[in-house]
C-alpha cells in the first residue's frame, strides 16, 4: 500500500526506515531519497513508525 503518493513510498519503505532507526516521518523520507512534498501523508507515516516494533521509542514518550 502506498503511504506517500508524491514520492511513491510504500508502507514497507517507511517501515524499513523505521527499522534503520528513523523515528520521524520527515527524517524517514529523507533517508529514502526525498523529503515530504505536500505533507498529507505525514500523519499516517508517523503512525506507522510509532507502531513499528523496530523503531526507537518516540521522542514524546521519552520526555514523559
Ligand atoms: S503524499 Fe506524501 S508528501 Fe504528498
Amino acid at each position: 500500500m502506498y503511504v506517500c503518493v508524491c514520492n511513491g513510498y510504500r508502507e514497507a519503505d517507511v517501515l524499513q526506515a523505521a527499522a534503520r532507526g528513523e523515528r520521524f516521518a520527515e527524517e524517514a523520507y529523507r533517508s529514502l531519497g526525498n523529503g515530504p512534498r505536500c505533507g498529507r501523508c505525514l500523519e499516517v507515516a508517523q503512525a506507522l513508525i510509532d507502531s513499528s516494533p523496530d523503531a526507537p521509542a518516540p521522542a514524546r514518550a521519552q520526555a514523559a
